[in-house]
């Protein structure tokens, strides 16, 4: 948990935030200009396309869940994805939008087995990864020939994130 939880969970809200802000130049001149927006970035970013966007429970005992009566031994897929665009709780629920009113997500679980890496990986992808980033690769955006895919549920982040940036070579990666 600890190993694959350090590296595909970061890895994936890393591609996904820097996807959402690629797509959203407005938003994008906020954090450059305001470091300090990065960690609202990352919150937004886990809460739009949640990392982990199912995990599977087993009833302990015979329960009644929001009136649906369930024996012991229930197989149960709870579905973050669903739930962090709730639009009872969230407004506009689809939309990117680090401006939003903060509002508590569920990307990190909840209860006895919430994410033990939820500190770490908000300081190393806020923190650390994100600014580095777009001060490193000055004019970073989307390579217009090559779609950016995000895909996955169980899972989710992007499989193929194609950019561009400014230097003196014109070089290009695939993160
Ligand atoms: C954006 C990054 C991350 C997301 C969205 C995320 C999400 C989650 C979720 C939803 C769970 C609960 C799973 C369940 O209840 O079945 C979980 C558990 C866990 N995560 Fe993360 N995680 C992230 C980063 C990390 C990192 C960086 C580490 C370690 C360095 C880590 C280690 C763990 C461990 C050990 C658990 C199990 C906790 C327990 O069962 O008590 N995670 N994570």
């Amino acid at each position: 948990m600890t190993i694959g939880g350090g590296l595909n969970e970061p890895r994936d809200v890393l591609g996904v935030a820097v996807w959402a802000l690629l797509n959203h130049p407005q938003q994008l001149a906020q954090v450059v200009a305001d470091p300090a927006l990065f960690p609202l970035t990352f919150e937004e970013a886990v809460r739009w396309v949640a990392p982990i966007g199912m995990y599977p429970r087993e009833t302990t005992k015979s329960t009644v869940l929001d009136g649906i009566q369930l024996p012991r031994g229930a197989h149960l897929g709870v579905v973050i994805g669903a739930a962090n665009r709730d639009p009872k709780v969230f407004a506009d629920p689809e939309s990117f939008n680090i401006n939003r009113e903060k509002k508590p997500h569920l990307a990190f679980g909840g209860g006895n087995h919430f994410c033990a890496g939820t500190w770490v990986a908000r300081a190393s992808v806020a923190g650390v990864a994100l600014p580095d980033l777009f001060r490193e690769l000055p004019g970073l955006r989307l390579d217009p020939e090559r779609p950016a895919v995000d895909a996955g549920w169980v899972f989710r982040g992007m499989t193929d994130l194609p950019v561009t940036w400014d230097s003196n070579s014109a070089s290009q990666l695939s993160i």
